[in-house]
């Protein structure tokens, strides 16, 4: 090869602006939804805002008992705008991951799931929350969801264990724990602060590769 048919050095590809963007967190593309066999999970945005703030306003009274306590403008447009906005920056900074649950036979939003507490390095842990409408309740659509995103958690989100606490009066939390195949492991002394208690809570896990019913 002469001198005039040389290739030129090579040089790195230019970075795409994209990616330069997603580099410095201002960019966000939401994930793909999981689809589930009864129920698909899906990162919220803002067109979830009324029928969200519809079936958490008719479910008040039955969610309210298990969850810390609802900030007086909880199903405000302003708050959920906060709530999807915090809930992207969690995704992209692997912070939390929240998503909701619809039902695939009408795509109606039916509850939610959050995988938060994050722990990576060497516990690669996670924590399970979730909630259904009251509608919805009893009909198997949180065991479904959560069914759908054991995979996800274990695989393209890289944890080896999940874990998940509730008050040990919570019937439908511990059935639902016990009936996908979670372990119970303790109870945790006022754990986490309910509808303004300190409650103690019964503590389950998960652990890549159990067996799940
Ligand atoms: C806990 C909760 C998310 C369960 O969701 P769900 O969609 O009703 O649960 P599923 O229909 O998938 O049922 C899962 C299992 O729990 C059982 N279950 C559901 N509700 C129950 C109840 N009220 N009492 C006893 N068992 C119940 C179901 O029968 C099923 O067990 P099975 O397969 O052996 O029949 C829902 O009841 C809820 O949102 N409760 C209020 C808020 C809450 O408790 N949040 C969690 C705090 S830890």
């Amino acid at each position: 090869m002469n001198a005039s048919t040389k290739a030129p050095p090579q040089r790195p590809p230019a970075a795409k602006p994209l990616s330069l963007l997603r580099a410095v967190g201002l960019a966000y593309d939401p994930p793909e939804p999981i689809v589930g066999r009864k129920v698909t999970l899906r990162v919220p945005d803002m067109a979830d805002f009324e029928g969200w703030a519809r079936l958490r306003g008719a479910s008040r009274g039955f969610l309210v008992p298990w969850e810390p306590a609802w900030p007086p403008d909880d199903l405000t447009r302003p708050a959920f705008r906060r709530r999807v906005a915090r809930y992207r920056q969690d995704w992209r900074e692997d912070q939390g991951y929240a998503l909701f649950v619809y039902r695939n036979e009408d795509g109606a939003l039916v509850g939610g799931i959050t995988l938060t507490n994050i722990r990576r390095g060497v516990a690669q842990t996670v924590s399970l929350g979730y909630w259904m409408g009251e509608a919805f309740a009893g009909k198997g659509y949180m065991a479904a969801g959560v069914r759908t995103l054991i995979p996800y958690a274990f695989g393209a989100l890289g944890f080896r264990r999940i874990e998940a606490a509730c008050v040990p009066t919570n019937e439908a939390s511990v059935r639902l724990l016990e009936r996908v195949g979670f372990t119970r492991e303790g109870l945790a002394r006022q754990y986490l602060c309910i509808n303004g208690t300190w409650m103690d809570h019964t503590l389950y896990g998960l652990v890549k590769g159990d067996p799940l019913g």
